[in-house]
This record gives structure tokens, C-alpha cells and sequence, in this order.
């Protein structure tokens, strides 16, 4: 034994003061369930002992509440469109410490070095950042990704302590299928924790989906699914992030059923930073919990030790000897009011630093986009054509056959049959989708995105070619973001020069020229009950109904049309 733990020990049994006390606070006992008033101690980065301390500083904390530092069971920090530290930091202050991330989007544009960006980025950061490898890049196989991720790749993560397993498992139907290259990979990790994409699967195709492994879901958002999949023995990790709100539906189901929540987690899945400090990150899923009707004990047992007895995390989720001292003091439980936020026993406190990586060349220019001329824009049509409808407020579609404006043979955009263009941007390879867009709306311009779910290539919509070329050398110069253009002048761009997903500048910058984009957007007449780049981003995904857009052309879900 070390000096070290000797005197550890010594402090731990009470014979030493401890570096730090917090005395006479009321502990959450999340392991009980039970709130007790006594003294935590804190030496190092770690809780040393619970009960009657002394310590060499001591914090009276009379009528406040302790608990341990709150987890969000999954996220994707590249939506938040900055360098991922600056999520991390912002989240930290209200109260999350341990991020369980899925590098979906880097690994989809950039392979293992788009991972290893991810985890080197939230290596010196105010939090835990532990990461589940992206089981499904390519998401199908008719994407052009910038990589395709097989087993052998994947081996590579199997020892990295920060990796616990395998990410969303989204091609649910060559699971259930026993698909060879999706089962190598589960193989390979099925000693980890195997993340689901589940939501609303039939009782057979969830237990072929359960049986494969898969223990968690966080794509529920009706009780009844949540408690099919709990039946089923899976964690359900409850979602509320900016895109999708389950936690009301999920959580009044559990309150009015009085059903056991040992198995429920919280998660955000995508949350945007300005929405994190208006409204907290999982703090806000554990305030609507407890208005909801769950005890305040409950609702942070789920933020908390869940997640960590999910995940295998034994040193995080509890206030408890041995435990890192990831910790928020709170002045009111039942509002859930944080005080501080602890992390590794220290205070967090807001810096103004950016923190910065080395980032590789090739992730920093990684448009790599064949030369583009007006002929390959160009759409032949003859007589009817496929149409791609957008639906208010979704990102689901819908398929019309009709008769569109047309010149020549070839396809003539306006405001009300938009063109949709996307061009392979990853290989050079020179494809070139382009297809037909109606209840979008732009007119006299174009709005370009290399963010375009899961293979991130970039997409246009435009009503003329000269809008939607000006956006394409746009979009070269920035190396890969949003911009939009009108009567063939760019009006205004968004650099996200990291992969053509996250900028390394303040996240303050990123959004004010986001939202500066979606009024420019609005102005050209953009559907009003959309989000313009929202609604673009998805238009090219080839796992969600009912048509779309890829560089190989129109794209019907579910009808092999290649
Ligand atoms: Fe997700």
C-alpha cells in the first residue's frame, strides 16, 4: 500500500481531517432513497467519508441540500454546432457532470479520426465525457458517408476507458434480420452496453431487437412504449432536448401508473447551448419531473445512479466513500435551486476561455466536393415526377406524383416546386442528386447545409441555379456550414469548419449568425412553420419516411430504388 492510500485511509476512518467538509447538509442518498442530514468530506477528487467529519475547511450548509452531479444517459455534442467544450461547460453550470455522447455525425463525415476528435476535445473539460462508438456509418447502404465503420475498426475503442459500448443502433431491421455486419460489431462489444433506436417496435420485432442485446432506448415518447421496453428489461432514457420533448408523456405515465423508476434515466439527446443556460440541461428534466408528480428523490435517483448502474460507471451517480466528487448543493429541493456545482471536488465557475485542440488539416478541409457546373443541376423530367413534400413542423415527408413547371424536358424551379440538390461532398466522387421540394417555399434565392443527416453531404434548395451555385463555392470557401444567397450574392454564411459540422469560435458568434440566416430565410419566403436548416438537414436521411434526396438521386425509404 502507498503512502497516498495510507493516509487516505487515515482521513477516511476519521483519524485526519479532510481537505474539505460540507457540514450539517442533507444528503440525497440515492443508493436509500433516504435524506439525511450529516457531513460529506472531500479530499482530492474524491468523497472520502459521509457522516461526522471534520475537515481542515468546513462550509456550514444549514437547511441546503446535496446531490450527486446530474447525467445525461445520451447526447450528440456536434449539434451544437461549436467545438463540444463549450456544451460541456454550459451544461456543467446547471448541474450535469457526466455526458454519455454518441459521435454519430464526426464519425459519419470523418471515420475514426472524427471520433478521436470528439474524445480528444472533451479530454480537458468540466465534466465526464465518456463516449459510445457509432455502430451504424454508413446509417444505410445507400449513404455516402465520408467512412464506413466495420467490427475491426470499432476493435480499436474496445480497450479506451472512456468508451462504454456500442452507439444507437439505429438499422434495427438488419438486426432483427441477422445481418453478418451489424451482428460482428455487437459481438465485439457485447461485453459493453449496447445502445437501442427503438421507439414504437412491435412486441416481436422488440424482443428480436432485445434478444440481440440491445439494453437501452431513448426513442420513446409515449408511456406505453416506455413501459413495453421496460417490461422488456431495457433502461428507458427519457428525452428532452430542443428537437424532441418526450418527458411529459413519459414521466405522467409513470407518476399516474406508480411505476418503478429504477430503470428510467434523462437524457437531451440534441440541446441547443442557448436553451441549456435559459433553462438548464437534465436540471430541467428533473424540475418537470418533480412538477409532474415524481418525489425530488426519484427524480434525481434518475438523473443519477441510474444512469450509472446502466452504464457502469461505480465511482459516479452517489455521494458515497470512494465516489468522485461530482456534486451540486442546492439551496431548495423541491425547485430544484443549485447553489454550486462541483465537479472533481472543486467549484465550476464560467470561463471565457475557448478552450482549443489540435485538430487535423483534414478535418478542418474536409469538402471535398468534384467541380460543380450548371448542367449538374439539371433535371430531366418527362410528363409526372416524384415530388418531395415537406410536412409542417416534422421531418417526416410525403411523396406526390404530379406534373411539375417544366422547360425543354428539364425542370424549372419556383417558388412552389423548389429544386433540391445534393452534392457528394466527402470523395470527390461527383454525385449529384437532384430532386423536386414543395411546401418549403424559398423564392429568389438558395440556403445551402453541409449538416445533413447521417452522411452530411451538402444540400441545397433553391429556386434558380445561379443562387444555388453561388451557395456551392460559398460553402467550398468556408470549408463546410450553412449560407444563403439571393439574386446570386451570398447574404450571409456560417463557417463550421470543423468536419462541415462545428465551428471553433464562441458559440455566442455561431448563433447569432444562425438566427441571422433563419430571418434571411424568412424574408425569402421560407415556409413559416418550419425551421428552414432544421427541416434541410433531414431532407437527405435515408432511415426516416416517406422520400428524399441523396447524391444518388431521389430516394423512396423502404423501396430499394438504386
Ligand atoms: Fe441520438
Amino acid at each position: 500500500m502507498n503512502q497516498k492510500t495510507v493516509q487516505q485511509m487515515a482521513i477516511a476512518r476519521g483519524a485526519q481531517p479532510a481537505q474539505f467538509v460540507f457540514k450539517n447538509v442533507s444528503v440525497i442518498n440515492v443508493y436509500s432513497g433516504e435524506i439525511i442530514v450529516q457531513d460529506v468530506a472531500i479530499e482530492g477528487d474524491k468523497i472520502i467519508a459521509v457522516g461526522q467529519c471534520s475537515g481542515l475547511e468546513e462550509l456550514d450548509c444549514t437547511g441546503k441540500y446535496l446531490c450527486p452531479g446530474l447525467i445525461d444517459s445520451h447526447l450528440h455534442l456536434e449539434s451544437t454546432m461549436v467545438h463540444p467544450s463549450q456544451l460541456v461547460e454550459q451544461a456543467s453550470l446547471t448541474g450535469t457532470t457526466t455526458f454519455i455522447v454518441d459521435p454519430h455525425e464526426a464519425g459519419n463525415v470523418a471515420g475514426k479520426a472524427g471520433i478521436n476528435f470528439m474524445l480528444d476535445a472533451t479530454r480537458d473539460v468540466t465534466g465526464n465525457v465518456y463516449v459510445m462508438v457509432p455502430s451504424c456509418v454508413p446509417a444505410s447502404q445507400y449513404d455516402d458517408s465520408g467512412a464506413v465503420l466495420l467490427a475491426a475498426d470499432l476493435a480499436d475503442y474496445l480497450n479506451n476507458e472512456r468508451v462504454l459500448g456500442l452507439g444507437e443502433l439505429m438499422s434495427s431491421d438488419e438486426i432483427v434480420a441477422g445481418d453478418a455486419v451489424m451482428h460482428d460489431k455487437i459481438e465485439l462489444f457485447r461485453h459493453k452496453v449496447l445502445d437501442g433506436h427503438a421507439g414504437s417496435y412491435d412486441d416481436k420485432k422488440l424482443n428480436a431487437y432485445r434478444f440481440s442485446g440491445v439494453e437501452t432506448d431513448h426513442e420513446c415518447t409515449t408511456y406505453y412504449d416506455a413501459l413495453r421496453e421496460l417490461r422488456c428489461g431495457m433502461y428507458v432514457h427519457i428525452r428532452e432536448g430542443s428537437a424532441t420533448r418526450n418527458l411529459d408523456a413519459i414521466v405522467e405515465g409513470i407518476v399516474e401508473n406508480d411505476l418503478a423508476t429504477n430503470r428510467f434515466t434523462f437524457c437531451t439527446d440534441d440541446k441547443h447551448i442557448s436553451e441549456i443556460i435559459e433553462r438548464g440541461h437534465i436540471s430541467y428534466n428533473v424540475r418537470r419531473a418533480i412538477e409532474l408528480g415524481i418525489s425530488p428523490v426519484k427524480a434525481i435517483q434518475m438523473a443519477t445512479i441510474n444512469a450509472a448502474t446502466c452504464y457502469g460507471l461505480k465511482h459516479l451517480g452517489g455521494i458515497s466513500p470512494g465516489c468522485q466528487a461530482d456534486l451540486i448543493l442546492l439551496s431548495d429541493l423541491a425547485s430544484f435551486a443549485i447553489e454550486k456545482v462541483y465537479f472533481k471536488g472543486r467549484p465550476i465557475v464560467p470561463s471565457d476561455r475557448l478552450v482549443t485542440t489540435d485538430i487535423a488539416p483534414s478535418l478542418l478541409n474536409s469538402i471535398n466536393l468534384a467541380p460543380v457546373e450548371v448542367a449538374d443541376i439539371q433535371l430531366a423530367v418527362d410528363g409526372d415526377f416524384p415530388v418531395i413534400n415537406v410536412i409542417d413542423g416534422q421531418i417526416l415527408t410525403a411523396k406526390s406524383v404530379e406534373r411539375v413547371p417544366q422547360k425543354n424536358g428539364f425542370f424549372v424551379a419556383d417558388s412552389t416546386f423548389n429544386k433540391v440538390v445534393v452534392f457528394e461532398r466527402h470523395k470527390a466522387t461527383g454525385k449529384v442528386g437532384v430532386g423536386v421540394l414543395k411546401n418549403y417555399g424559398i423564392k429568389s434565392g438558395a440556403i445551402a447545409s453541409t449538416v445533413s443527416h447521417d452522411s452530411h453531404n451538402l444540400i441545397v434548395v433553391g429556386d434558380n441555379d445561379a443562387d444555388i451555385l453561388a451557395c456551392v463555392e460559398k460553402i467550398k470557401e468556408i470549408s463546410g456550414g450553412y449560407c444563403i444567397a439571393s439574386g446570386g450574392k451570398v447574404l450571409e454564411a456560417v463557417p463550421l469548419e470543423i468536419m462541415g459540422l462545428m465551428s471553433n469560435q464562441d458559440y455566442r458568434i455561431v448563433e447569432q449568425k444562425v438566427s441571422h440566416t433563419l430571418e434571411i430565410a424568412k424574408q425569402l419566403g421560407v415556409n413559416e412553420n418550419i425551421d428552414p436548416l432544421i427541416t434541410m438537414s433531414f431532407l437527405a436521411l435515408t432511415v426516416i419516411p416517406e422520400i428524399r434526396i441523396i447524391p444518388r438521386g431521389v430516394f423512396e425509404v423502404g423501396v430499394c430504388n438504386e
